[in-house]
């Protein structure tokens, strides 16, 4: 069984689409096992997006990500790191595929209503960014 980490972004809780997000990964199947509502302090939003810190877009990215709460949750189920990032779709909404969160609601690839991590290594990190211990379901 493996757990990951999905961020409704901004724009997302924004746009009311919160209920719709978690509903469709629980109905897909699979556990919530952490969930929290928040607005990420700038130096966390650097520390996720550490990775991207050379790209011309960092500061854009690290401004609208602190820019209002985001819904942070702890998932978990079988081949989840990659299953959710096939519900998401492709980073850019302009390739992503109908059906798919980022393909039926975003339009740009600042605002692309959802963050999934990657792979194994990043949703380790990113969950021990996000959660500690006690928050997390057994
Ligand atoms: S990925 O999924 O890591 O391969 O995508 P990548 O293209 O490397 O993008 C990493 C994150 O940066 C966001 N992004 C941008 N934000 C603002 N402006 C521009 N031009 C831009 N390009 C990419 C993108 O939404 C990714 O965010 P996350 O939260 O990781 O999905």
């Amino acid at each position: 069984m493996e757990r990951t980490f999905a961020m409704i972004k901004p724009d997302g809780v924004r746009r009311n689409l919160t209920a719709e997000i978690l509903g469709r990964l629980i109905r897909k199947g699979y556990r919530v096992v952490g969930l929290k509502q928040m607005v990420i302090p700038r130096e966390l939003a650097e520390q996720h997006y550490a990775e991207h810190k050379e790209r011309p877009f960092f500061g854009e990215l690290v401004d609208f990500i602190t820019s209002g709460p985001v819904v942070a949750i702890a998932l978990e189920g079988e081949n989840v790191i990659s299953g959710l990032r096939t519900l998401m779709g492709a980073t850019n909404p302009k390739d992503a595929a109908p059906g798919t969160f980022r393909g039926d609601y975003a339009t740009s690839i600042g605002e692309n209503v959802i963050h999934g991590s990657a792979n194994e290594h990043d949703a380790a990190r990113e969950l021990g960014l996000f959660f500690s211990d006690a928050e997390l379901l057994k």
